[in-house]
């Protein structure tokens, strides 16, 4: 077996080259993928020459972050078997990584998938895989079995590393295959992905959760919270850095309790000094951040950092300490309203973005009171506001009191306006500064402009063209336009 020590992601591509196809698949991973990525090159290479035309896949987030790296581990692995990127309407492949958070996250997933049969009934080589959070749900692959039986493979978020062989099992079945499982204590390291952007890239230092809010369907679905070895991390973003990737997201769904379960326990304050140690990389950025578990040592850490974006996600949830208590946030008003006085203490420059939901059970008008005076306090330079969904099996939904539509509905309307109200105010606080912005984009509508993001996490156009693409110049914030600037390249 060859030493551990000697993988990453580029040479896996060496390693898939070195599977032999003449012996059976190893059982130890990431080895046994790599097996069965090059098995599915030789049932792809047949099929295509069959065809006279390459075979085309296409993957569809539907989630967060976490989601989206995930996609980009399946695409990495759709690219090594030999699949080429379409668009979903012309895709041999189609995989959704769906997600399961809100229901009308679920919605759009069943009226797509009426789309996608439709696509198949004149593609007859077309196939239909279902992956992430929602599959974790017994109810939904139930449904899927009733009424989508055109769907030829349904997994879940344990067994994402086994994608490459369940494509093999779906190119060679003629029936649905699943294979969902309840848990997992695994990482598997080493896969291959693929990157949306050259410069920048998430990475996860953890996975799962174990914080069960009691409206949150995630610890369900994501299964226990288990933090990558720092080790891994750390050489993960090494190679990327010596890829191109300047800025890093590192991503779990409380990224302040990382470490604590580790043979040798560590705090995400001083994983992210190590981080922050890696020679070429410039911007280190990461979400999200639970206001119960943010220590004083990451304030002090992100203080001090050179590469630490000045943006802080600190999703509120509600203001009101009774409904937080029934949330299990583990922290009332005061607290997190001390928490942000400590932040702004430490890092006056910096910015605060937020989630908020409106209209959990038993919310009263008073308690959306409390929400909207913690947004007037804080001043968030925006906020997401979503309306409270009921997710199956969590304690919420079996709670009374569920609010009616229309009230929910008029206090979303008000709290809306008013995080967009401040967003409008707070973003334009810059200028007329000139901040270090890192290239991302040529702006669609013209040609002539690019787009940058500052540290802060917002956006500036300015004169320039595509050579200047990850880079990170200079740039005047000449004028704030609701919630970006336009500016000029100084340098
Ligand atoms: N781990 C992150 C959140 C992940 S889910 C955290 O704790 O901050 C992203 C956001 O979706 C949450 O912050 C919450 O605001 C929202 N959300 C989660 N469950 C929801 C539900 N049942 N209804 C409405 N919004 C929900
Ligand atoms: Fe859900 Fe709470 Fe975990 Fe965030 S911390 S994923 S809201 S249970
Ligand atoms: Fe959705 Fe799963 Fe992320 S439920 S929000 S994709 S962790």
């Amino acid at each position: 077996m060859e030493n551990k020590e000697l993988i990453f992601d580029n040479n896996a591509d060496i390693l898939i080259e070195r599977a032999d196809l003449t012996k059976e698949p190893p059982a130890e991973e990431p080895y046994r993928q790599y097996w069965f990525i090059k098995k599915a090159r030789e049932l792809i290479k047949a099929k295509s020459e069959e065809l006279g035309r390459p075979l085309t896949s296409s993957t569809v987030t539907f989630g967060c972050q976490m989601n989206a790296r995930d996609s980009e581990k399946l695409a990495g692995i759709l690219e090594r078997m030999g699949y080429v990127e379409v668009q979903e309407e012309e895709a041999d492949f189609v995989i959704y990584n769906t997600c399961t958070v809100r229901e009308n996250a679920n919605l759009r997933v069943y009226g797509r998938l009426g789309y996608l049969h439709s696509l198949k009934k004149k593609n007859p080589h077309m196939m239909i895989g279902l992956c992430g959070c929602m599959m974790q749900e017994p109810q939904v692959v139930e449904k899927l079995k009733k009424s989508y039986s055109f769907v030829n493979l349904i997994f879940g978020t344990h067994n994402i590393y086994k994608f490459a062989e369940l494509v093999v099992s779906a190119l060679l079945s003629d029936h649905m295959v699943i294979d969902i499982w309840k848990d997992t204590d695994k990482i598997v390291e080493d896969l291959p992905s693929q990157r949306k952007f050259p410069f920048k890239s998430g990475v996860n230092i953890m996975f799962g959760c174990n914080n069960f809010c009691s409206y949150c369907i995630v610890p369900y679905v994501r299964g226990r919270e288990r933090s990558r070895n720092p080790k891994d991390i750390v050489r993960e973003i090494e190679h990327l850095v010596a890829d191109g990737v300047v800025e890093v997201m590192l991503l779990g769904q409380n990224v302040n309790s990382y470490g604590k379960n580790l043979e040798e326990p560590m705090t995400f304050a001083q994983l992210l000094q190590e981080i922050e140690k890696i020679e070429g990389l410039k911007r280190i950025r990461f979400m999200t951040s639970h206001p119960k578990d943010l220590s004083d040592e990451l304030i002090e850490v992100m203080k001090n950092s050179k590469k630490i974006c000045k943006h802080l996600h600190l999703p509120l949830q509600s203001g009101s300490t009774d409904i937080l208590k029934v949330m299990n946030r583990r922290y009332t008003k005061e607290q997190y309203l001390n928490l942000v006085e400590r932040i702004r203490a430490a890092i006056p420059d910096i910015s605060l973005t937020t989630d908020i939901i409106v209209g959990f059970p038993g919310e009263t008008e008073e308690d959306f009171l409390e929400t909207m005076d913690v947004v007037e306090k804080v001043q968030y330079d925006s906020a997401f506001t979503f309306i409270y969904s009921k997710r199956t099996g969590t304690p919420a939904a079996a709670m009374e009191n569920q609010i009616p539509e229309d009230v929910v509905k008029d206090r979303f309307d008000r709290l809306l306006s008013k995080v967009q109200e401040i967003g409008r105010d707070m973003s334009s606080r810059d200028t007329g500064t000139v901040q270090e912005v890192l290239v991302e984009e040529q702006n669609s509508q013209d040609p002539h402009l690019m787009t940058g993001r500052l540290s802060n996490n917002l956006l500036v156009h300015f004169e320039g063209d595509t050579s200047l693409l990850g880079q990170i110049c200079q740039v005047r914030l000449d004028e704030c336009r609701g919630f970006y600037y336009m500016g000029t390249k100084v340098g």
